[in-house]
């Protein structure tokens, strides 16, 4: 019952945010609509050009033209928000059911770094080393998913650090597949190092992270044959590795 709590809080507050967020840029949008469409309705008046333009001025017509796109990525990027939380919830719920397909694994890489960059503050230097010839049997949504997370910790740990790096790379371990993502952030403490697979454990303050991501990472792995492993890596920093059976299950 205290996980479940937890849960329904930390979702809450991950889902308040972007909500809020929404709802503020919708109003700002609306007050533009109104003016815009005062401004088109008075371009059938006949006014003079000079009316018209102090008529521009003073509904901030420019201004409002300016901030049209910003407001709208900023809400759809809000509203993806709200989609990815929802989406980890249907998994953390294990309801959905994902087919084997054949893919190239280098474009799944870097779709997934490329989501994680484009909503970070501090973007870290990313190297992904792929051969683009490696095709592999999986659950394409679950490695982009679990990509997804990997990377999002990785840029979670080294937020505010200089020359933050993470290294995606991929080799044959005991005939699996590895796909190792390593940064160069403070690592994870020995005394967390046996529980951030565990749902709803996190570091991060309440309203930055539900402790999901890396639970239904685990089981995302575990569910098409795979595992999925943490070390400190000697050089500093965390090393993740999601090992894959060539053919799967
Ligand atoms: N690369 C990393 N470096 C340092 N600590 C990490 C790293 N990856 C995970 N952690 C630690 O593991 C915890 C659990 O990670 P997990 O992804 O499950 O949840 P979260 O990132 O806190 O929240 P969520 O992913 O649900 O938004 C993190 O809060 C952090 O303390
Ligand atoms: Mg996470």
């Amino acid at each position: 019952m205290a996980a479940l709590g937890r849960l329904v809080a930390g979702v809450a507050h991950e889902l308040n945010n972007p909500i809020s967020f929404i709802f503020g840029n919708m109003h700002a949008l609306q007050s533009y609509g109104e003016k815009i469409t005062l401004f088109l309705n008075a371009t059938e008046q006949g006014l003079s050009g000079g009316d018209m333009q102090k008529l521009r001025q003073e509904l901030q017509i420019d201004r409002i033209a300016k901030d049209i796109l910003p407001l709208v990525e900023g809400t759809l990027e809000g509203a993806e928000r709200v989609s990815d939380i929802v989406q980890d919830l249907r998994r953390f719920s294990g309801n959905q059911k994902q087919g084997v397909e054949e893919f190239a694994l280098s474009p799944v890489l870097h779709t997934a770094a490329n989501w994680v960059l484009r909503g970070a503050k501090n973007k870290p230097l990313m190297q992904i080393d792929c051969a683009e010839s490696l095709h592999i049997h999986a659950q394409k949504g679950y490695i982009h998913q679990i990509l997804v997370n990997l990377v999002q910790n990785a840029v979670d740990a080294m937020e505010g650090a200089q020359a933050g790096k993470i290294e995606i790379g991929v080799g044959r371990h005991e005939g699996r597949i590895c796909i190792s993502v390593r940064d160069n952030g403070p690592g994870i403490s020995a005394q967390n190092l046996g529980k951030i697979f565990e749902p709803f454990f996190t570091t991060k303050p309440v309203g930055q992270g539900t402790g999901l991501g890396l639970y239904v990472s685990y089981r995302m792995a575990d569910e098409i044959g795979g595992t999925l492993r943490v070390e400190n890596h000697a050089g500093g920093g965390s090393r993740f590795a999601l090992c894959l059976p060539e053919r799967p299950l």
